[in-house]
């Protein structure tokens, strides 16, 4: 059993390399008695900020698992900061003791930094890696990715930066630009149900956004853009073996 997130697809072809049907966190979320019983149970999802995204730790804090077995494994694209000490800290904060962590480097989606044409072109060795993590987990293997004093002052350093961030950073991250035609994917490829369409126009509502840009990236307007500099605001990312109807399917809140 597999549960993931995804925003641009990186984290739901790893977990389909594990698993023929994974499960999406932000379906599963809504699950009304969330206990899992299975061999083994793993959590896919990207790396933001070091850490796993909000939505991979609320559905986190209200499941329940019943395995011998439970892995994480966490999609980051240039600098892991610790990701897997960290996750594992907020697993153990809940009674959790993942028996195995690990940390697979991948495209970069984070647009304010990296231009996805860039990314996209870039081998970062995704089915090597892939095949240890594959072989480890059919072995269930015991172990953590390790991690340095460099990773955990990286992130000393990203939190200090954070705390400097005015609280109402995230609420104007988003602008949707003249370029809307109001075709409804990011309301559709939105885990959090923060897009509605007014007329022929999309609006965002900030309440509930975790940041993850799904939408950004899925706007084949590029009508989507961040309010702060990008690196390339042409140049969007999915990855190539994810079909944007995985995320939406996915993601989609149904509203
Ligand atoms: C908001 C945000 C924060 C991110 N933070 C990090 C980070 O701290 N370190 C890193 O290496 N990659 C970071 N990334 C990149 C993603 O972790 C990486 O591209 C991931 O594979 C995307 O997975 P997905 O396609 O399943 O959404 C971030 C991406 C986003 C959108």
């Amino acid at each position: 059993m597999i549960f993931y997130f995804t925003a641009t697809g990186n984290s739901l072809y790893a977990a389909k390399q594990l698993e023929e049907h994974p499960i999406s966190i932000a379906q599963a979320i809504h699950d009304r008695e969330k206990l899992y019983r299975a061999d083994r149970i793993g959590i896919v999802c990207p790396v933001f900020g070091h850490e796993m995204p909000q939505l991979v730790k609320e559905f986190l804090k209200g499941a329940r698992f019943e395995t011998d077995y439970f892995y994480i494994l966490l999609t980051y694209g240039n600098r892991h900061g610790g990701a897997a000490e960290l996750a594992g800290n907020f697993a153990g904060s809940l009674g959790i003791d993942p028996a195995y962590i690990n940390v697979i480097l991948m495209a970069d989606n984070f647009l304010p930094a990296f231009d996805m044409d860039e990314q996209r072109r870039l081998d970062k060795k995704v089915d090597e890696q892939m095949e240890r993590i594959r072989e480890d987990i059919a072995e269930k293997r015991r172990w953590t990715a390790p991690v340095t004093e460099r990773d955990r002052a990286v992130h000393r350093e990203f939190l200090k930066k954070l705390s400097g961030t005015p609280p109402d950073f995230l609420k104007n991250l988003y602008e949707i630009t003249e370029e809307c035609i109001g075709c409804g994917i990011c309301q559709r490829i939105c885990p959090e149900g923060c897009f509605h369409l007014e007329g022929q126009k999309s609006v965002w509502n900030s309440a509930g956004c975790i940041g993850c840009m799904a939408c950004i990236d899925a706007c084949p307007m590029l009508a989507i853009k961040l309010r702060i500099p990008e690196k390339n605001p042409k140049a969007r990312y999915r990855n190539e073996n994810i079909r944007i109807n995985e995320i939406i399917a996915a993601n989609n809140q149904g509203k």
